[in-house]
Parts: structure tokens; C-alpha cells; sequence
């Protein structure tokens, strides 16, 4: 009986750290793209992409070589005077890296007004994000479950 408990108590520990580590972001670098963005785990790797996508439109961006914490955003610029979309930009990215507060290079870029949202939990960056997260909660509530059924027929 405590074994059980105890082995589940692991298991349900164990997953919780799978799912607190590696952070899940939505991903796109373009209006279009953004209307169904991919997803993408958090690493050196796709936050070095992000970086990239950034500079694209930015002056400033810093070279950071690597880190290990992470964060989601949706970076969005508009034309100011008529809300226009200009450049959507949704991704992991070094955390210091001050994504809301970097300075535009872009043609006519003076225009651009931006919303800029950053956020830490999965798939938190894309509007509305309170059903994505509840999605992610339903299916760590369903892995749990699933791991309690297999042991008990242990
Ligand atoms: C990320 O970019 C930095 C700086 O350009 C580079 O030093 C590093 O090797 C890259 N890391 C990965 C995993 O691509
Ligand atoms: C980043 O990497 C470059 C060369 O790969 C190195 O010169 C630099 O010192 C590194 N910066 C940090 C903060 O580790
Ligand atoms: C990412 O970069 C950091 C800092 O350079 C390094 O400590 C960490 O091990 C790297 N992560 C991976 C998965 O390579
Ligand atoms: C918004 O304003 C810009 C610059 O004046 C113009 O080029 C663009 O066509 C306008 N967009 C819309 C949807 O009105
Ligand atoms: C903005 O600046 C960066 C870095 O200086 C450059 O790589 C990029 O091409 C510039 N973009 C535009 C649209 O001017
Ligand atoms: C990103 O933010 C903008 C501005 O709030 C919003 O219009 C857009 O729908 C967001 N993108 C996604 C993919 O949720």
C-alpha cells in the first residue's frame, strides 16, 4: 500500500518537473504565420531563433550566448494612426533580454505603436490565454490519471 503511494507520489512529482522545466511557447514571425502559430519548446536553440527574428526589426538586440531561464512573448507592432498590423512576433527568448523595451530600425518605424506581452507559463502567449493554459492543466490532470490507473493494476 505505501509503496504505491509513495511510487505514485514520485510519479506525480516527476511529471510536475517535466512539465516546469521545459516551458512551451507559441511560435510564428509573420501576421500570416501568426494566425496559426507552431509551438516550440524553450531552449538555446529556439530562443537563439527568436533573437534573430528580433533583429530583424530591432538595432539593439543583445547577444546572449545561452541561459537557462526562459520566457513566452508576443511582441506587435501597429501603425499608430490607423491600427494597422505591421509585424507580429510570438516565441521563446533569453529572459535577459528586454523584448518589451528595444528599439525599433525598421523602414517608417516611427509609426509603429506595440503590445507587448511576456509570460512564463505553456502556451500563455497567444490571445485569449486563459483557455490554453486550462488545456494544458486538463491534460497534465489526464497523464496524472493515467499513471494512478497504470499503478494500480500494479
Ligand atoms: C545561440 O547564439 C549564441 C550567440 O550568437 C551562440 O554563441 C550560441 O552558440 C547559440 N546557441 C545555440 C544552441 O544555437
Ligand atoms: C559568448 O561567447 C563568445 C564566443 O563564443 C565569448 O567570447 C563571450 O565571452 C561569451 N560571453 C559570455 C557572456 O559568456
Ligand atoms: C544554454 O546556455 C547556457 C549558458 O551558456 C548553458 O549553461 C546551458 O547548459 C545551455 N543549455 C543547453 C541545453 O545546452
Ligand atoms: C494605415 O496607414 C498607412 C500609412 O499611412 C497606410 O500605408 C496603410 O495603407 C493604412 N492601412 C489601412 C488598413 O488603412
Ligand atoms: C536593423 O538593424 C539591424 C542591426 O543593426 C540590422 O541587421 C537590420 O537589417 C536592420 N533592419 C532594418 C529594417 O533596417
Ligand atoms: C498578439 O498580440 C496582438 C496584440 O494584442 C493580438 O492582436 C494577436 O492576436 C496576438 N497574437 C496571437 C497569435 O495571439
Amino acid at each position: 500500500m505505501w509503496t504505491k503511494v509513495i511510487l505514485s507520489l514520485v510519479l506525480v512529482a516527476f511529471v510536475a518537473l517535466q512539465f516546469a522545466n521545459s516551458l512551451t511557447c507559441y511560435s510564428c514571425n509573420t501576421i500570416q504565420s501568426c494566425q496559426n502559430p507552431s509551438t516550440q519548446t524553450c531552449s538555446n536553440t529556439t530562443a537563439n531563433a527568436t533573437s534573430a527574428w528580433l533583429s530583424t526589426i530591432h538595432s539593439d538586440v543583445p547577444q546572449i550566448n545561452g541561459s537557462l531561464n526562459f520566457k513566452c512573448m508576443n511582441l506587435t507592432h501597429f501603425i499608430y494612426a490607423n491600427n494597422s498590423k505591421q509585424s507580429e512576433i510570438l516565441g521563446c527568448f533569453h529572459e535577459s533580454i528586454p523584448v518589451c523595451s528595444l528599439t525599433l530600425n525598421a523602414t517608417n518605424s516611427a509609426t509603429w505603436a506595440k503590445t507587448c506581452k511576456t509570460c512564463t507559463t505553456d502556451y500563455c502567449n497567444r490571445s485569449p490565454a486563459g483557455t490554453f493554459s486550462k488545456s494544458s492543466y486538463t491534460m497534465i490532470g489526464s497523464v496524472v490519471a493515467l499513471l494512478l490507473v497504470k499503478l494500480r493494476s500494479l
